[in-house]
């Protein structure tokens, strides 16, 4: 996608050195476009922990990254291991950051030390190249659901309600949802996107209406506890979320507020559609409330709010009464009832296990096996 005109990727190779990694610092946006430079496997860690990266498929293309910068140095199968399993520990709740080590350490276990390293750059370069059809297509497969709206409604714009980021810098180009809120866009549809703030971190006021004002989509940035509100006065009329993990009984987590989203959505016969890669897929579990491990982040992340004064700067501030302690869990699980459907890259499906499994039959195997 573009800033400014200018063609971007949330990742990518140095072409000057042909090594180094570069990413877009999204602990700067909105205020700034800073790239950054990574060099070594701890910058990336930090890169994901911190949130200079973040978006379940931007972490995993990432880590793979990662992985290739430290195997430049030592490329010994301690190192291969170590590493992978450093990076796997930055960030527990997006399934795609453990998909990515593991195909990437698949590829690269029988491979000779001496070639290791190109080879991750290859296979890092696959797992990127693949993220970014695999959202093209999400954005192609959704298309039809906001069609549909768009008919009903003759020339009036689309509501369309979202909940963090779920854009091209939360993958390595396109996004999920918003993939299919940029095709709907691109396709000449009327629509205008309700922007959940989403505190603490403010994915949304920060980075989606950042996103969706540099691509000229309409927008309004609304609190988190609007959306019910506007659910019952018929000023949304479709739920567009990503996932950073999807079990296989269709259960979704996604960024904290999705679930009490979809609990108004439900009440309000509002369709409530979760668009996700393969890679965010996990057929190993089942029950994602009891079973998906879910990131606690610092408190301070919850008492303080981080945002631009008049004259420039940007700063953090103390919302939360002196002294008052907080908690950040940052994502929640949405159980699979309330969810209407899922739009992935093979095209849209119930939130089931046979709806998944009508889509990935290859993890018919798997089922059968248990
Ligand atoms: O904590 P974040 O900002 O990494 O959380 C991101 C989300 O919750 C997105 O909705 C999710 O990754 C799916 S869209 C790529």
């Amino acid at each position: 996608m573009k800033i400014d005109g200018v063609p971007y990727r949330s990742v990518w190779v140095d072409p000057e050195d042909g090594w180094s990694v570069r990413i877009i610092d999204q602990t700067r946006l909105p205020w700034a476009v800073e790239i950054l430079r990574l060099t070594e496997e701890k910058q990336v860690a930090h890169a994901i922990k911190s949130m200079q990266v973040r978006g379940a498929p931007l972490i995993g293309a990432v880590a793979a990254y990662g992985l290739a910068l430290a195997l430049r140095r030592d490329a010994s199968d301690a190192a291969l291991e170590g590493v992978a399993a450093m990076l796997g520990a930055t960030r527990p709740t997006a399934i795609n950051l453990r998909w990515a080590l593991a195909r990437m350490l698949d590829a690269l276990r029988p491979v000779p030390e001496a070639r290791r390293a190109d080879a991750a750059y290859a296979a890092a370069a696959a797992i990127a190249e693949d993220d970014v059809e695999t959202c093209r297509a999400i954005g192609q497969h959704g298309l039809p659901l906001i069609e549909a709206i768009a008919a009903r409604k003759t020339g009036k714009p689309v509501n369309i309600l979202t909940h963090c980021n779920t854009g091209w810098i939360a993958t390595v180009d396109f996004g999920t949802a918003l993939s299919v809120i940029y095709q709907a866009h691109d396709a000449g549809i009327p629509l205008h996107v309700w922007v959940d703030e989403t505190r603490p971190r403010n994915q949304g006021s920060a980075l989606t209406a950042w996103e969706l004002g540099k691509h000229g989509v309409p927008h309004t940035v609304v609190a988190d506890n609007a959306g019910g509100h506007l659910m019952q006065h018929g000023e949304v009329d479709i739920c567009l979320v990503g996932t950073d993990r999807v079990t296989r009984q269709g259960d979704v987590a996604n960024k904290i507020g999705t679930y009490l989203k979809a609990l108004a959505a439900h009440d309000n016969n509002v369709p409530f559609w979760v668009a996700l890669p393969h890679s965010t897929l996990d057929m190993s579990v089942r029950d994602g409330v009891r079973e998906i491990p879910i990131e606690e982040r610092d408190a301070r992340e919850v008492l303080e709010v981080t945002g631009q004064s008049w004259d420039g700067r940007v700063q953090t501030v103390r919302t939360a009464a002196p002294g008052s302690p907080g908690l950040n869990p940052a994502f929640d699980v949405t159980p699979a009832r309330l969810v209407t459907g899922l739009i992935t890259e093979r095209g849209r499906c119930d939130a089931t296990e046979a709806g998944l499994l009508g889509l990935y039959p290859e993890f018919l195997a798997n089922v059968a096996a248990e």
